[in-house]
């Protein structure tokens, strides 16, 4: 196996791993430090099940299950379906999922630590391939902030509502908006640090934050855009296009990530399954 790390300041590529191979613990190991490191890394040409994609996962911890139950895989809880197919008139998986930059589940008590996508099958245009997902380093845009903000936001808290701002888009499901008014809402710190590797990132978006407690809503706002707008820049991004058997996996306390959506049914299909792996308490 290498560790192949990009240019940029994020991504990596893990080469020469079979995910079907139980790896072992040295590998475990080595996987878990690279994604510490890099914040998102990928596994090309995979063929998996469900069953070895989920053994796989559990080198990170125990699989979540996500609250939207009707878009999980049929025969296993643990897998949500992303996906923009409709058969029989009904969609066979999540097709609205990150449509602004965003932190799996920041909207839980408990956030995403580690989200694993699959692609099954990815979009296309002729030869190029659509529905790139793009990451930036929310730990490297921390960093950079100058130190006045960084004193100014040290100790300020967010409230974090599922879809929150982003319920003004009238994106999705009527039926999945009703499903994310019955998730409470939830306070994080704005700036946060990473269990494993101590690095502090900022916890800002600007679909789920709508307030900060003890500060007037277009001042908090304003606040919570500037931090997102930072964590945005181009040096702190990279891209990742798909291809059918890629493996992408991102650390949520190091990057956030956004959808393109430059692909539409019936024209294109994209399928994916997705575990993700929610911090400890
Ligand atoms: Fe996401």
């Amino acid at each position: 196996m290498d560790l192949v790390s990009t240019e940029a300041a994020i991504g990596g590529e893990v080469e020469g791993l079979d995910l079907n191979d139980e790896p072992g613990e040295g590998v475990r190991e080595a996987i878990r430090g690279f994604l510490w490191e890099r914040g998102v890394i990928v596994v090309h040409d995979q063929r998996i099940t469900p069953e070895a994609f989920l053994s796989f996962a559990r080198i990170f911890g125990e699989p979540d299950e996500h609250f939207l139950t009707h878009y999980a895989h049929p025969t296993h809880s643990n897998i949500l379906v992303i996906s923009n197919i409709i058969e029989d008139g009904r969609s066979v998986g999540f097709a609205d999922a990150g449509r602004v930059w965003h932190s799996d589940g920041s909207y839980l008590a408990c956030p995403v630590a580690v989200t694993l996508l699959y692609a099954l099958e990815v979009p296309r245009d002729g030869e190029r391939t659509l529905g790139d997902t793009e990451v930036a380093s929310s730990a490297a845009a921390y960093e950079g902030l100058p130190a006045e903000l960084k004193g100014r936001i040290a100790g300020l808290e967010a409230v974090h509502q599922v879809a929150g701002r982003r319920r003004s888009l009238k994106t999705g499901l009527p039926s999945d908006r009703e499903e994310d008014e019955r998730q409470p809402d939830v306070v994080h710190p704005l700036v946060r640090r990473h269990p494993e590797t101590g690095r502090r990132y900022l916890f800002a978006t600007q679909g789920e934050c709508i307030a900060v407690p003890g500060m007037e809503e277009g001042e908090a706002l304003t606040l919570i855009d500037a931090l997102a707008s930072e964590i945005q820049r181009p040096r702190y991004r990279h891209t990742h296009r798909w291809s059918e058997g890629d493996l992408l996996i991102w650390d949520n306390r190091a990057v956030q990530h956004l959808a393109t959506f430059d692909y539409e049914w019936p024209r294109h299909r994209r399928l994916m399954h997705r575990i993700t792996i929610p911090e400890t308490a």
